[in-house]
């Protein structure tokens, strides 16, 4: 396995007071590491959950290591677009800026279900539920310009699992055709992408830079409803390790660098890569930008076919 992407040190020395950021799902995983990372760089960083106690605790935990900025915990639902509409008017009433929207969190491989709103569980929180937040948040967004959204993809929008990433525009919901938990995934994974890359166009010459990135394989409570974590984190552990899984640390680099690089303002709209399983082989060493191998990424018009569908269905046509 070659070696994950390190961002270089200066980025993470850089002084982020006066910047506020907000990251969904910050209560745990790469969230969690990259709330940490931020707030110790200076900056405002709102850690947005649905389990606010829990965001409470990791907040305390952070406050006693001495961080240089600061964490404020707000709660989101975004498997509950009214949750989802409750966070942007208190955000929006209590912020005067926005510098970066981390769409961070995600559920992975759940059983067949349903969100609040009656979307298929992982499109509906991984892609719906980020998709109403940004739009919500995009005109404050814009005032605070230069600013970015950054949304957590992964490698399995190509392939997960064997199952090859698609958005079943006839049938998202999998009414039609069964349920199957990694093509769930794959697919909200390939709407992470898609909706990065249609900002981008729509916001080009705002000054907001959209990208998407796949964090690595991470050890993280992504995998509870795959395996028991005491799998993962006690008896596979090593094996894990050795055949490349990282650690929280390590995979929030993908999105600090999308963050804080310079450079990123030239690649709005792409994807950055940390080491993956792709279906081009030589796509495997991940990228900082990385052309994703996944042809429905590159085909004209799908990325705002899936724009007008998710206008649609979060009730903004
Ligand atoms: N770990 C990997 O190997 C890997 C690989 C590729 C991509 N990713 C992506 O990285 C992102 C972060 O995942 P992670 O690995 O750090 O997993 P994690 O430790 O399970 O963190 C996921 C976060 O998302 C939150 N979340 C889930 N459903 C939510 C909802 N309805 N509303 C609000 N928050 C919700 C979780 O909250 P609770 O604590 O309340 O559940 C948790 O804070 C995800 O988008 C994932 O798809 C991870």
């Amino acid at each position: 396995m070659p070696k994950p992407l390190l961002c270089p040190p200066a980025l993470l020395a850089l002084d982020l007071t006066g910047k506020t950021i907000v990251v969904t799902g910050g209560n745990s995983g790469i969230g969690l590491a990259t709330v940490e990372q931020l707030a110790k760089q200076g900056a405002h960083v709102v850690l947005a959950c649905r389990r606010t106690a829990d965001g409470e605790r990791e907040k305390a935990a952070l406050e006693a290591k001495g961080l240089r900025g600061s964490v404020e915990v707000m709660a989101l639902d975004l498997a509950d677009l009214a949750s989802v509409r409750a966070f942007a008017a208190s955000f929006l009433a209590t912020h005067g800026a926005l510098h970066v929207l981390v769409n961070n969190a995600g559920v992975m491989n759940t059983p067949a279900g349903k969100t609040k709103d009656g979307f298929e569980t992982q499109f509906g929180t991984n892609h719906l539920g980020h998709f109403l937040l940004t739009e919500l948040l995009l005109d404050l967004l814009k005032k605070s310009a230069p600013s970015r959204v950054v949304n957590l993809s992964s490698c399995y929008h190509d392939i997960a699992q064997g199952r090859q990433g698609k958005i079943h525009f006839d049938d998202l919901g999998y009414e039609k055709h069964a349920y199957d938990g990694w093509d769930a995934y794959a697919q909200s994974k390939l709407a992470n992408v898609l909706h990065a890359k249609e900002l981008a166009e729509r916001l080009a010459g705002t000054g907001v830079t959209a990208v998407s990135v796949h964090p690595g394989w991470v050890r993280t409570r992504l995998m509870r409803s795959s395996m028991p974590l005491w799998m993962q984190d006690v008896v596979l552990k090593p094996f894990f390790r050795m055949a490349g899984m990282i650690e929280p640390w390590e995979g929030m680099q993908s999105t600090l660098f999308a963050v804080l690089a310079p450079e990123v303002e030239r690649h709005a709209g792409a994807f950055f890569s940390q080491v993956g399983w792709y279906r081009e082989k030589s796509a495997n060493k991940g990228g900082w930008p990385l052309r994703s191998p996944n042809p429905q990424v590159h085909e004209p018009g799908v990325a705002k076919k899936l724009d007008e569908v998710s206008r649609k269905l979060v009730g903004l046509a």
